[in-house]
């Protein structure tokens, strides 16, 4: 464990404030076709709520330079600019934004935080391949083997035929062979069109109903599961897979290497992790919020700190107004 500032303790039931305040301001925005609106609400509220937690913290995956947004964005200080950051802070107001827009499920407000130069920085990249498994495939899979070696190990470790597998995949073009690929061995594949925290997650708890995580999705989100996942328990790892021309172009230039995997922790080398997620439409790992008679009901995943490796929270709150 790292040495935390005195001053600078935060627990996982106060830094749920900062994704319930998500949350409950991009639910608004559920299914009417806006994504920047409820981005904004959803930005607004997240960076009000993680303001009034009163840490020294910095955000390190955020919602891009500050060229292009003028909160949450890279290198944003929170507390006493004048002293360093105690913490690393990722965040993704709304996981799922297009979800949202669409009224669709799994979509959240997500944070996670670790000790100051803890957290990797993926730098220029947004895309990573990503492999994602319960405690049990922990060091035991080498992510760069083709995916049927992958798929018969993960199988060995749990017990269980090829067959019984069960794969989340995000739906993309760019996945049709990897999905081809997973059916011809017999393995179930779920195919969601955005959201892949929440796969990832379900990834690492046993007997959750997904087995594994696999294809390339965004790297914030990348950097999220990477910290849930190391303060839960479980497997994941990653390795940069720029998509985009100018993306390859910048990540070429400052010389990262789209070879290599970088294990849990390399990603995440501290484990004194803390790592929030609030549902916003109810989806495979969280209920979404619930708004009635005056109240929004939310639920919470709580990763580490006193909330331990995993806790789930429901919280009533009065609606002012
Ligand atoms: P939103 O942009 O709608 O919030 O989507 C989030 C997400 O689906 C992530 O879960 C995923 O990692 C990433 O987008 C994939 O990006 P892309 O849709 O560009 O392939």
């Amino acid at each position: 464990m790292r040495d935390i500032r005195a001053d600078q303790a935060v627990g996982a039931y106060d830094l749920r404030k900062v994704t319930e305040a998500a949350a409950r301001a991009a639910y608004a925005w559920l299914g009417r076709g806006e994504r920047a609106q409820s981005d904004a609400a959803a930005i607004t509220a997240m960076a009000e709520a993680l303001a009034a937690l009163g840490i020294d913290g910095r955000i390190l995956i955020g919602e891009g330079p500050v060229s292009e947004t003028t909160l949450l964005y890279h290198g944003q200080r929170f507390g006493d600019a004048a002293r360093p950051p105690v913490w690393d802070i990722a965040v993704d107001p709304v996981e799922g934004t297009s979800f949202l827009a669409k009224g669709m499920t799994n979509a959240m407000a997500c944070i996670a935080m670790a000790p100051a130069g803890c957290l990797f920085d993926p730098g220029p990249a947004f895309y990573m391949e990503k492999f994602a498994a319960p405690p049990a495939a922990r060091g035991r899979i080498d992510p760069a083997a083709p995916v049927e070696d992958k798929l018969a190990a993960l199988a060995r470790l749990l017990g269980k035929p090829v067959e019984d597998l069960t794969v989340y995949v995000l739906e993309k073009p760019r996945h049709r062979d990897l999905v081809a690929r997973v059916h011809a061995m017999g393995a179930r594949v779920l195919l969601y069109p955005a959201g892949d925290v929440a796969g990832a997650l379900m990834a690492a708890i046993p007997d959750s109903g997904v087995d594994a995580l696999l294809g390339t999705g965004g790297c914030p989100e990348g950097m999220l599961s990477a910290a849930a996942i190391r303060a839960m328990g479980g497997e994941f790892m990653a390795r940069l897979d720029p998509q985009l021309a100018t993306e390859r172009r910048a990540v070429d230039e400052a010389g990262l290497d789209t070879g290599r995997w970088w294990r849990l922790d390399e990603l995440v080398t501290s484990d004194d992790v803390l790592f929030c997620a609030t549902g916003i439409t109810s989806g495979l790992l969280l209920e979404g919020v619930v708004r009635s008679g005056g109240v929004d009901k939310t639920t919470t995943l709580m990763v580490g700190g006193e909330a331990g490796p995993r806790q789930m929270l429901s919280t009533w709150h009065p609606r002012q107004g």
